[in-house]
This record gives structure tokens, C-alpha cells and sequence, in this order.
């Protein structure tokens, strides 16, 4: 079996916001269609932004756009709450309680619904009921993630800061030792599948 034929799902790039957090997620789809759209995102339970979700019972999806600027990405996706402060380093509005990025191309705002435990990550259901468009820009795929992270984010990483790459799906880890517990959060993949990258 190969992990990797799961990039080919085809998805977008978004950042996940909740009252004091958030990270950028690809594992969002439309689950209906009806007055209000029910809306899921996968949250891994690792993450800082999981129980924030299970906490406020509200989340907001500010869609990316391959324009833009990669500090985003590296902010939401690439750091925790934790131990940084997201919130400082990017323009956002806040709305109803729950920042927006500013540069997104719009904004899906949704109530959770329902919350299912789904192994490594919990999947939130959400409503929508309040949402908002900027821009008409093309919305990043992951999979244009993936084919040109290194351009995008060579731009802002600092030139001397080690990095380790998953070899299951492609997720860099910035920093100078994997942490010893460490699982990819995207795959879930131990520490012992990253490679140290040239
Ligand atoms: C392109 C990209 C896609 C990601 N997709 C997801 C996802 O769908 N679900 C998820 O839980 N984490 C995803 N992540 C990982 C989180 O954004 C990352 O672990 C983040 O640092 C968690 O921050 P937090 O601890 O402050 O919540 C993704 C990261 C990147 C860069």
C-alpha cells in the first residue's frame, strides 16, 4: 500500500482559525447542500487548535490563494500556538470572536455540529452560516502546495535552520533535532520515515 496516493486527493489550503488559534488544514470538504452547507475538517489531536475547536464549538476556513505570501503557510502550518504566537506574525480581521486573514480570498465562517473521533484526528462538522469573498484569486491546491513548497518557502526560511522532510508525505519539519515523540502531522508517520534535507 502506498501513503502517498492520498496527495492525489485533491484538496485545498486553508487556515483553520478558532478563538487564540489556528493552523493551516487541506482535509476540508462540502458535506451538503442545503441552506447552510455542513462543512468537515480533519484536525489532528496533536494539535493546539484541536481542543480549542472542542472548546468554542466555532470555527472559520480563510481560503489561500497560490499568490499568497508563504509566511502564512509557515506561520499557521509549521509552528504551534503553543510556544508562538501566530496571531502576532499575520494581518487579520476579526470576526465574530474568530480572526480572518486578511489576505484570504474570502472566508467560510461555521458552527460545529458534530465532532467524530477519527483515529489520529478528530473530524469537525460544521454549519456555515455566515461566509464572505475578496478576492476572485485561484485558490491554492495542495497539490500546487506541494510542487512548489520548496520555492515557497525557501523564501522565508532561514538560510542556516535545519529541516528534516517526511519520506511518506512530503511535510517539512523545520528545526534542528525532531523532537523525540515526534509524528508527522499530516500523515501520522513516526519520527524514524523523516530524512534530514540537503
Ligand atoms: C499545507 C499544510 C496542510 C496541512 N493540513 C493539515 C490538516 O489537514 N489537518 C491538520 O490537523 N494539520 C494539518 N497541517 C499541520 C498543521 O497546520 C500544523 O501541525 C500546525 O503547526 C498546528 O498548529 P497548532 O499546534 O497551533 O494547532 C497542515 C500543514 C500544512 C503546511
Amino acid at each position: 500500500m502506498s501513503k502517498k496516493i492520498t496527495n492525489s486527493i485533491t484538496q485545498g489550503v486553508y487556515v483553520l482559525t478558532t478563538i487564540d488559534a489556528g493552523c493551516v488544514v487541506d482535509a476540508v470538504s462540502q458535506v451538503s447542500f442545503g441552506d447552510f452547507p455542513l462543512i468537515s475538517v480533519a484536525v489532528n489531536k496533536q494539535n493546539y487548535t484541536n481542543p480549542k475547536i472542542k472548546q468554542h464549538q466555532k470555527f472559520a476556513l480563510s481560503i489561500l490563494s497560490e499568490m499568497v505570501d508563504p509566511k502564512i503557510i509557515e506561520t499557521f502550518g509549521m509552528h504551534s500556538s503553543r510556544d508562538y504566537d501566530k496571531f502576532g506574525q499575520v494581518k487579520t480581521t476579526v470576526v465574530d470572536d474568530i480572526a480572518i486573514i486578511d489576505e484570504a480570498i474570502g472566508y467560510l465562517y461555521c458552527e460545529v455540529v458534530e465532532q467524530i473521533d477519527a483515529d489520529t484526528h478528530t473530524l469537525f462538522i460544521g454549519k456555515m452560516v455566515k461566509s464572505k469573498r475578496f478576492t476572485e484569486d485561484v485558490p491554492m491546491s495542495y497539490l500546487f502546495y506541494q510542487q512548489n513548497k520548496d520555492k515557497l518557502l525557501a523564501s522565508i526560511a532561514p538560510k542556516e535552520q535545519k529541516a528534516f522532510v517526511c519520506t511518506v508525505c512530503g511535510y517539512t519539519y523545520y528545526g534542528d533535532e525532531l523532537p523525540e515523540d515526534y509524528t508527522c502531522p499530516l500523515c501520522g508517520v513516526s519520527r524514524e520515515f523523516f530524512k534530514p534535507k540537503n
